[in-house]
């Protein structure tokens, strides 16, 4: 039976959204069908289409009292909306359907399995929020919250773990047919640490151990797990909170972390090799990952980050959160890659390609321009005894505006720079990575949407997204170097 609440979202949403023209949205990147959207939830595929749940507030383009909204597609990239599928209208979720994720049963059935969260009063007059583990099983569309909710809770946590801090759950089943979900949660050294739930009919689930433990080397609390095998290794993923940096590997505030190792699975047993950001940019955070059905490891994120939330479009927009693109993740040589999803190439048209054009200065080239645009770069140094200084592509650029990526060769070192895309904000707008040396040699490719742009280093080895809000005529495209520099272009539009 639909609540009330749910009732009441489901027919606020399909008015609110009309609200919204298709040229104020991203093209091919889910944003809130109206309101609020942070994380993506329950990534799955499911009855033939791939489902995305996401986190969802839809009365006002701020955060509130979370919902879970809904879309599904075939592609990964056209995205219909599904009427929203959560509300919280539980005595064990008012406060909120935090985040989560979803299976299918033996039956057919979808199952999500997501944080309640309530507000209890503490005895200092406090105000804190109680997280549990909740279900609702459904047919794609509608779901019905289970009658033994909430199925984990404080009972069930190893000793030292707060019940305010614990979130965000991610099941999968293991080849035997066990289901397994992580969960994450802040031991009593108030870091991070990430736990592991197992059932065998994915409704009654017990504390097995702890998969990962924090010790305070990356942030404080551990949210939004996932993990999987990938290319003989196993990842874990998850957005720690509170970073402090670490040169220009972590960067302070809400970031990601992605740990790849070795997993036991008799015991259970995960064991660290090595540690990296998911996303060198500015925007991004929480990503989830789904196995597609032609064996793919797909992440989605939310292309927005809680430390930059006062960079958006305007107060009056009816719509704030977006969506990274898909990304087809590999492991190679202890290294996370990601590209986009191949399927972008179906919308790819109007090829333009430049090859061995001298920069010095600045060049821009006929045909190379948009807000939708696939642009793939190749640059290299065009002085084999000089090494160039610097080279620079601006972008969604016009007299007044412009977004940038600079490379220094001498150090390695790749900024992306939105300071000129028209904030009024004191925030952060500037992010360095560090790029493997190649001799100057540097491939870049960027895929741009109206209001972001996403960049793939050196064929996936980096990732870096940001958001930019400015008019869509501030289109234009230029090349800038200190020192020469030789480059091959290809770029396309992206378009339906
Ligand atoms: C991460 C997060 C989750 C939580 C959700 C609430 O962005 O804080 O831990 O479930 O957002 O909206």
């Amino acid at each position: 039976m639909t609540s009330q609440t749910l009732r009441e979202a489901r027919t606020y949403e399909e008015t609110a959204e009309k609200l919204i023209s298709s040229q104020e949205r991203p093209q091919f990147h889910l944003s809130a069908r109206t309101g609020w959207m942070n994380d993506p939830n329950g990534f799955s595929y499911y009855q033939g289409k791939y489902h995305l749940f996401y986190q969802y507030h839809p009365y006002d383009s701020h955060w509130g009292p979370m919902h879970w909204g809904h879309a599904v597609s075939e592609d990964l990239l056209h995205w219909e909306y599904l009427p929203a599928a959560l509300a919280p209208d539980e005595r064990y979720d008012q406060g909120g359907c935090f985040s989560g994720s979803a299976l299918m049963l033996p039956d057919g059935r979808q199952l999500l399995m997501y944080t309640g969260v309530v507000m209890e009063r503490q005895k200092n007059g406090e105000m804190r929020e109680v997280q549990t583990q909740c279900l609702a099983v459904g047919n794609g569309m509608d779901y019905e919250k289970y009658e033994q909710n909430p199925v984990l809770d404080e009972t069930d946590l190893p000793k030292g773990a707060s019940r305010f801090d614990f979130r965000d759950p991610k099941m999968w089943q293991k080849a035997d047919g066990t289901y397994c979900c992580l969960i994450g949660s802040r031991p009593s050294d108030g870091s991070g640490q990430i736990l592991l739930y197992t059932s065998k009919d994915a409704f009654q689930w017990k504390f097995q151990n702890v998969l990962c433990a924090n010790q305070n080397r990356f942030g404080l609390m551990w949210e939004c797990p996932d993990f999987f095998a990938l290319d003989q290794k196993y990842v874990l993923l998850t957005s720690p909170q509170d970073l402090m940096p670490q040169g220009l590997e972590f960067h302070n505030g809400n970031g990601t972390l992605c740990l790849i190792g070795e997993y036991e699975e008799a015991t259970d047993t995960f064991t660290e090799e090595c540690s990296q950001s998911i996303d060198y940019g500015i925007d991004f955070y929480a990503p989830q990952t789904v196995l597609s059905p032609d064996g793919r490891r797909i992440m989605i994120g939310w292309m927005q980050n809680w430390d930059t939330c006062s960079f958006r479009a305007s107060e009056h927009s009816l719509w704030y959160g977006q969506m990274s693109l898909p990304r087809e993740l590999r492991v190679k040589n202890g290294r996370l890659y990601q590209q986009p999803v191949r399927e972008l190439e179906q919308l790819r048209s109007g090829k333009t390609v430049r090859q061995d054009v001298a920069v010095a200065g600045i060049v821009q080239l006929d045909g190379i321009r948009g807000r939708k645009v696939d642009l793939e770069l190749s640059i290299r140094p065009g002085d084999a005894d000089r090494m160039y200084r610097k080279f620079s592509i601006r972008f969604a650029q016009n007299e007044s505006y412009y977004t940038s990526l600079s490379y220094r060769p001498e150090k390695s070192i790749l900024k992306i720079d939105r300071k000129f895309s028209g904030s009024r904000r004191a925030i952060i707008h500037q992010r360095r990575c560090q790029v493997r040396d190649r001799n100057g040699y540097l491939k870049l490719r960027l895929i741009l949407d109206r209001f972001s742009v996403e960049v793939f280093v050196n064929d996936g080895e980096q990732a870096l997204s940001a958001t930019m809000y400015t008019q869509q005529e501030a289109d234009g495209i230029l090349f800038l170097a200190e020192g020469d520099v030789r480059m091959d272009v290809v770029k396309y539009c992206l378009n339906e």
